[in-house]
């Protein structure tokens, strides 16, 4: 977003971050989260992790977890996490768009409330059918883009809300960009971010199968 926002504003969003979206959790997300995370299998890589939300709700059963995010503030946090956590995993601070990993070295990937905010999602999910394994999946849990009457209020607010979400744009149609890459959603339900502005309710979860 800009170095005086990123020292600013991007700072306090991200010491803000699990109080801002505790209602939600408690509300259904840590357990939507939770049933996504069922599906993980193999070596796992996780893009914009955050403050690692998803990190103590992981199976047991994986066999590796990488954690990808790029933004200094919310890594510290996520480190933080990590040490008190019994859980294994390595964080890697890169772009989603540009992963320092081999083609082919993961089994699953995780993105839960990340393409929103991605400068560029089309080439996040293209890294991750580099990454990933044929027969890979990609889980995820976005949320995305209305129906039209929504949407318009989505793109009329789309820049005053990025700013305010620390680069979150509010009117993505993420499935179709899914849709459009070489995965293939198998699994996708339609759904609300709970306790969450309208802006940013509609929600999709489920899965996509990278094409062999
Ligand atoms: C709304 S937060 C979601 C955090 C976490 N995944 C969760 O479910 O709570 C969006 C995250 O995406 C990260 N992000 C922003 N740009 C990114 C990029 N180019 N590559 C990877 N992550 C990015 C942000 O730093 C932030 O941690």
């Amino acid at each position: 977003m800009g170095r005086i926002y990123d020292a600013t504003w991007g700072r306090a969003f991200s010491a803000l971050y699990d109080a801002g979206f505790k209602a939600s959790e408690e509300a259904g997300l840590r357990e939507m989260r939770r049933e996504l995370l069922t599906g993980a299998g193999g070596r796992v890589v996780e893009l914009g992790a955050g403050t690692g939300a998803n990190l103590e709700l992981y199976p047991d059963s994986i066999s590796g977890l990488v954690l990808v995010e790029p933004d200094p503030h919310m890594t510290k946090r996520l480190r933080e996490k990590l040490g008190a956590s019994a859980r294994q995993a390595e964080i890697a601070e890169a772009p989603a768009e540009r992963l320092p990993f081999a083609d082919a070295s993961f089994d699953t990937a995780v993105v839960t409330l990340v393409l929103c905010t991605v400068p560029d999602p089309r080439a996040a999910i293209a890294e991750l059918a580099r990454v990933l394994k044929p027969g890979g999946r990609l889980l995820f849990i976005e949320h995305v883009r209305g129906e039209p009457g929504l949407a318009r209020w989505q793109d009329r607010l789309e820049r005053p809300w990025r700013f305010l979400g620390d680069g979150c744009h509010c009117n993505r149609d993420t499935l179709t960009t899914i849709e459009a890459s070489a995965f293939e959603p198998s699994a996708v339900e339609h759904g609300k971010l709970p306790k969450a502005l309208p802006l940013v309710e509609p929600l999709i979860r489920g899965s996509a199968v990278l094409g062999g």
